[in-house]
């Protein structure tokens, strides 16, 4: 496939609202995750602690996203790489 763009983590830092799109990053991967807030199990205001930074601190305390359905949601969202 086509290359994704590559992002700095600055860049991904200005996504942190609504607003402004919600980005987070996995592993090295960028994804821009504004139209699952709403969508999300474990609520709008837990997923946003992590708008604009790394998900592995929160995914390290939440072990219910230790599973492959949950890394097949969000590789729908991917737009880039660190
Ligand atoms: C549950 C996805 C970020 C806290 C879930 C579930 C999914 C999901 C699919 C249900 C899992 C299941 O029951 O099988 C995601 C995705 C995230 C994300 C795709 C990021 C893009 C976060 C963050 C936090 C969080 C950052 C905490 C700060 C929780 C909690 C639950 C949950 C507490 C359990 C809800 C319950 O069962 O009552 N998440 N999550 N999530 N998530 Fe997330």
């Amino acid at each position: 496939g086509a290359p994704y763009p590559v992002f700095t983590r600055q860049e991904v830092g200005q996504h942190r609202s609504l607003a402004e799109r919600v980005w987070v990053t996995y592993r090295g991967e960028v994804f821009d995750i504004t139209n699952f807030v709403e969508l999300h199990p474990g609520g709008k205001s837990k997923i946003l602690l992590a708008a604009g930074g790394a998900l592995e601190p929160f995914w390290a305390m939440y072990a219910v996203h230790s599973q492959e359905h949950v890394l097949e949601i969000l590789r729908a969202y991917k737009v880039g790489e660190l």
